[in-house]
Order: C-alpha cells, then structure tokens, then sequence
C-alpha cells in the first residue's frame, strides 16, 4: 500500500467515524461526557472596577494570545472580584490562573449552586492562613480549606494559583455519583482577590510604591487600548494591584453521564452557531433520556426509575420504553406497579389511542372489542362491539352501542339466550324475546320458537351414551383436533393457573369413586378459555364426551360452565387451565340452564388410567 493510499484511507476512516457519529457515538452502551473546556470562554466576566481592561482578556486562548490580560483599577481596599455567571449548572473540574502581577497575598474562591443566591467558599488562598483568615494550613493539616501554596510574592509574573474540584488523594470513583455532582456542580465561580503583593525583586518596586494613589488611574485606562505592547516596560500596568494573564476554569456541561455534545441553553440548535470555544449548557442527551442535564427518561421511556450513567464501570443506565402497544406517546412511572412486577417494569401508558385502555393499552375500552384479524398494535385493532338489541342486557348508560367482553367479543346475553352477539336461544330453550329465552321443560328438547315438546332429538348430534354402552377408543376419538395455542392475551390472566392457585383437587381411585357420583352432568372436555364477566366468571369448554346429562341436554361442541368458587387470588376453584382436558362432573342450575362447577365438582385432568376407569363404569352401566 502506498502511502498515498494510505492516507486515502484514513481520510475515508474518518469521513466514515464522522458520518457514524451521529448514530454509533461514544454513547452508544456505555456512560459518555461532552467534552470539558473553560467555562469562562465566551462568557462575560464581571470585574469590580470597570474601568481599565476587558476582562475577557484573561478568558481567551492562551497559547493564541499569550500577551493579553485583564488588569484591575486602583481601589481603596486593595479588593476586586471576578464573576463567572453561567446560564445553567456546569460541572467544574479546576480552576488555572496565571497572574501577571504577584499572585495575591489573600483571595478566595466561591461557587454559587442556586445562581448567586448563598454562595460557597471552595478554597482560601494566603501567604499565612491563620493570620489572614485564623484557618490551619492544608500543608500542615490535610484537606484544610486554607492554603499557602499559591500566594507567596514570588514569582513576580507569571505565578499559578491552582484549585482542583476533586482534591488529589481522595478517591472519586464517579463522576455521576450524587456526592461527587455536590462536589462539582456550580451556577456561578467568584473569585475574590483581597490583598495585593508588592513584587520584592522587582525593578518597579518604587513606582509599586505610588500605586494607590488616584491620580494614576488614568494612565491605566490608556492600557487596553495596547495589551499587544510588549508589556514588560509599561510602567502604568505595574501599578496595577492585580493582573491576570489567564484564567481556566475547566468544566463541562452536566449530563448525568448521557450526552456527549452540548448546544446552547435556550438557543438555536446549530452547533456552530457562536465562536468555537464556549462550553454550552443544554445536553444532546442519548440513552432515551430527556431534559436540559439529561436528568429524567424521555416521555415514552418510564418503565424504569431514571439513573445516571454509571462513572466507574461505564454502564449507562439507559431508560426503557414503556410498551405501549403504539397506543400511547407518553408513559409514566408507578413505584406501585413497578413493586407488582418484582422491579422489572413500571411504565404506565398515558392517554391510550385508538379505543383503548390499560397499563400498556393492551385492552379496547368498553364497548369495544378485539379485531380477531388485527394485531394488537394496529390502530383499528379494537372495533365497536355490537350486541343484539333484543337478546343482550342493555347498557346502563345509553348511546353506546352495546356492551361486549373486549377480548372475545362476546356479549352480555339474557338468561337463555346464547351466541357471540345474543342472537338466539340456548340448546333446550324457547321463545327468543325481550325476555331472554325460557328452558323447555319437555323430556328431551322442544321447539324454539313454540316451546312445544319435541319427540324427536334435535339435529345437533348429543352424546347420550346407553345404559352399559362402550366406548371404543376413549382417549384418542379425536386424534386430529387442532392445537390451539393459548396466549395469555386470550385468556383472563388471573384464571389462568401460574402456578399460584392452590385448589384441594379431589382425586378418582377407582371404579366404585365414579360409580358413586352422584352429579347432573358427567363429561369429558377441554377448557378453550376463561373470562372474567366482572360478577362472575365464565369458562368455555369443548365437550368430547357427554357421559350423563341431566334437564339441560348436551351435545358434543362448545359449551359454558360456571365456577362458583373465585378465591380471593382470582383462581377458580377446582382450577380449570385453559388447554387442558378434563374430566368433568358437577350440578346444573336448572332455571338458568347453567352448568356449575363448585368445590363439590369433580375436576379431574385426564389421563389414560381415568379413561380405563371411565370405561370400566360405563361397562358396569354406573355412569
Ligand atoms: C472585550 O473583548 C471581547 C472579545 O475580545 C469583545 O467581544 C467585547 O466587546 C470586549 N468588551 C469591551 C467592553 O470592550
Ligand atoms: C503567621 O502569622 C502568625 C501570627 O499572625 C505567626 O505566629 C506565624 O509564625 C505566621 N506563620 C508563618 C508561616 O509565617
Ligand atoms: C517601553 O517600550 C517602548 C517601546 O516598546 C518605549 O518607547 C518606551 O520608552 C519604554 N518605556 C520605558 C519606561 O522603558
Ligand atoms: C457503579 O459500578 C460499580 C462497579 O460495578 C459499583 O460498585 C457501584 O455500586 C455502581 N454505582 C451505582 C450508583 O450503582
Ligand atoms: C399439540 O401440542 C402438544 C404439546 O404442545 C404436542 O406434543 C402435540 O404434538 C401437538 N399436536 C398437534 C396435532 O400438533
């Protein structure tokens, strides 16, 4: 490869990272900062005495602009201040000034967290600590708020005073960590410069002599006008009690360890929009978080308590998305759900779209009911439920145009009356009306719309077995019935056995168990599902086999059952999972036509050495 080549090449790679940066960032999987600068760059820095010289001048680059500086007026106390006034909370991480003139023999600095309202002393800098402020010594005592290091005399120009957030020694694992952002987060730095040195060694040392006097003030005003002058022969600014060649304040915009760019707080969104050097305030926050410092999840991101990312191991906590079906644009967090799902998820969707409802907009709202064919996440997943006028209970509040289950569509019947939309009479009842439908009360069955008594039997093909009859082939009669598979979305969770409902199941030994029942009803059925109707529950079964039947005449086919016991755990009792196949005997309600099943029920799941016991009795004519 040619080193032409080469670097085509590498002017690729770097078009290529330039082009990623937008998406696959420093971010991406891990805890990220923006990139630190000095904080007083670009900003205006306020000085007590305003005459003299541009206080930006201690803010620019130094290494462009090595010979310009800010000086200070002559005041009557010897005192002056400088503000940095930030828009928003910064992090500062420390804080480089080179003086032109001696360092001060005393000053301060001082943060402001709450925009200059209380303020902080974060060091004390003197010649003597405990003379100027009766504070120990940080080089004789540790971790003093006092220190000596930086304020004596010498050397005449170009002296450093030098404060680190983060004092060296004690270990800060985190910058994300609550204590260390007490530590580092600011509104406003203030340094105060107390008390003035006179340059022992230095060749201006009388003229030093005179500088309190007024009459040279206006000799400095002339200075700014010249900061480029080769300075070192310029009387009137040695006079001054205090120059600054440089002043850093280093920092970053705070953003919890979520952002690796900042824009301007406020402003316009370009990123070139003013100079080049500033440090801005407002996060481009990443790891769906939201918020000027990245400190709360994005609208549709609660599922999660927000958290900074974390400094030390680089993990970055990033929110998680509520599952709002596309139902919802916002979510909130519930500490109440999030303690029901054991700390794994406690978003709640926000204004559900599209005629739904729920936590996670999984439900269609009432009077509304699942489209069969449409994903829960389509917009016209949930449709108007619609119910016959003369079979179905009618809504409390009227205009709705009915009331239906909103996962199976099934509506509200009147007793008798059966069908997805009420529509018509139960098996073994008559007389469709506003009434609802009443049971025939004829040996076998009658007619629908007379309710006379039927000799024969009803087209439907019913599984009445003979008296000593045998049934070839219990267990695999239906060999090729299709698999139905059950999701939780279709059935009533809280019925559905998670492993939690705890029934005593009564239990068939043998022969004589079953000969002795003493039930209306005797039948072998899978359970299709299970609803919740609010006052009670109702379970769908499909019956394989009519073994006794009682009033109410079954047929194989798909039939209602009525579970009376409800623990206070939602689990019906003997519990019925949907799936799976039982044999099943109970009583019958009469009136109603209703077949229940109650703790004196027998639910037995089956399995071969029932079905051997299920023929022997119907051998023996018990059954
Ligand atoms: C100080 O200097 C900066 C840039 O160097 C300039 O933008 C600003 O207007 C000056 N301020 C005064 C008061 O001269
Ligand atoms: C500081 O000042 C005190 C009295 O004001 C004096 O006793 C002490 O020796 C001084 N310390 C130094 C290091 O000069
Ligand atoms: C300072 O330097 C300038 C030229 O750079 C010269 O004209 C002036 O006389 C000097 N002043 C002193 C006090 O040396
Ligand atoms: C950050 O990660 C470190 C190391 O894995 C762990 O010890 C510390 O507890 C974590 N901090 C937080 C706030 O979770
Ligand atoms: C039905 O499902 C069961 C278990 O899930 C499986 O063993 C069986 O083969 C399936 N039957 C058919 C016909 O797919």
């Amino acid at each position: 490869m040619t080193r032409f080549d080469r670097q085509r090449l590498r002017v690729a790679v770097l078009l290529l990272g330039f082009l990623h940066g937008v998406t696959a960032s420093r971010c991406a999987g891990n805890a990220c900062s923006p990139p630190v600068g000095n904080l007083a760059s670009g900003r205006t820095l306020h000085t007590q005495s305003l005459c003299c010289s541009n206080s930006s001048l201690m803010a620019d680059d130094p290494f462009l602009h090595p010979d310009t500086w800010w000086e200070s007026g002559v005041t009557a106390a010897g005192e002056d201040e400088i503000h940095l006034d930030l828009e928003d909370r910064f992090c500062l991480t420390h804080v480089v000034m080179v003086f032109r003139s001696p360092r001060p023999a005393a000053m301060t600095l001082e943060r402001s967290q709450d925009f200059g309202r209380t303020w902080e002393t974060l060091k004390v800098f003197a010649e003597n600590c405990s003379s100027a402020f009766g504070l120990p010594d940080d080089v004789s005592q540790q971790e003093a708020l006092c220190t000596s290091r930086y304020s004596s005399a010498m050397p005449c120009t170009g002296g450093e005073v030098i404060f680190r957030s983060i004092a060296q020694g004690r270990g800060m694992d985190d910058p994300y960590s609550p204590e260390a952002l007490s530590i580092l987060t600011l509104t406003n730095l203030r340094v105060r410069l107390l008390k003035p040195h006179r340059c022992p060694a230095s060749p201006f040392t009388s003229s030093r002599g005179q500088r309190n006097t007024p009459q040279q003030a206006p000799n400095i005003r002339f200075l700014p006008k010249v900061p480029r002058q080769p300075s070192r022969n310029s009387t009137s600014s040695d006079s001054a009690p205090y120059a600054i060649l440089s002043l850093l304040a280093q920092g970053t915009c705070l953003c919890h360890g979520h952002a690796e760019q900042c824009l301007p707080t406020g402003g316009q969104n370009s990123l070139q929009s003013s100079g080049s050097v500033q440090v801005r305030g407002r996060c481009v926050c990443t790891h769906h978080t939201a918020g000027v410092h990245c400190e709360k999840c994005a609208p549709l991101y609660n599922d999660r308590p927000w958290r900074a990312a974390n400094g030390s191991s680089g993990e970055p906590n990033p929110c998680q998305k509520c599952e709002c079906h596309g139902h919802a644009q916002n979510c909130h967090f519930s500490q109440r759900v999030w303690s029901s799902t054991g700390g794994t998820s406690g978003g709640v969707c926000d204004d559900c779209q599209h005629n739904t409802e729920g936590r996670k907009c999984q439900r269609c709202r009432p009077g509304y009911r699942r489209h069969p064919g449409r994903p829960l996440a389509s917009p016209q997943a949930c449709t108007r439920c619609w119910c016959d006028p003369v079979g179905s209970v009618p809504v409390r509040n009227s205009g709705e145009a009915g009331w239906c289950h909103p996962r199976s569509g099934q509506c509200h019947c009147k007793p008798g009356v059966g069908g997805t939309i009420c529509s018509h009479c139960l098996p073994g009842h008559w007389g469709f009306g506003l009434e609802g439908c009443r049971p025939c009360t004829c040996p076998l069955t009658c007619d629908p719309v007379t309710g006379h008594c039927l000799e024969s039997k009803p087209n439907r093909e019913f599984y009445n077995i003979p008296l000593g009859g045998k049934i070839p082939d219990l267990t695999h009669l239906h060999p090729h019935e299709e698999n139905k598979s059950w999701s939780n979305e279709l059935t009533v969770s809280a019925l559905y056995d998670t492993g939690k409902c705890t029934c005593k199941e009564r239990k068939v030994k043998s022969v004589s168990d079953l000969c002795r029942m003493k039930h209306s009803y005797v039948i072998k059925a899978s359970v299709l599902s299970a609803h919740d109707k609010g006052t009670h529950a109702v379970v769908q079964v499909k019956v394989r086999k009519v073994l006794r039947s009682g009033v109410m005449l079954l047929s194989q086919g798909t039939h209602s059952l009525y579970p009376l016991s409800w623990t206070s755990r939602g689990c019906t009792c003997p519990v019925l999972n949907p799936g799976s196949e039982y044999l099943l005997a109970g009583s019958e309600e009469t009136e109603s036509g209703r077949l229940l099943v109650t703790m004196q029920s027998l639910v037995v799941p089956w399995t071969s050495t029932l079905s051997f016991l299920v023929s022997e009795a119907l051998r023996r004519g018990c059954l």
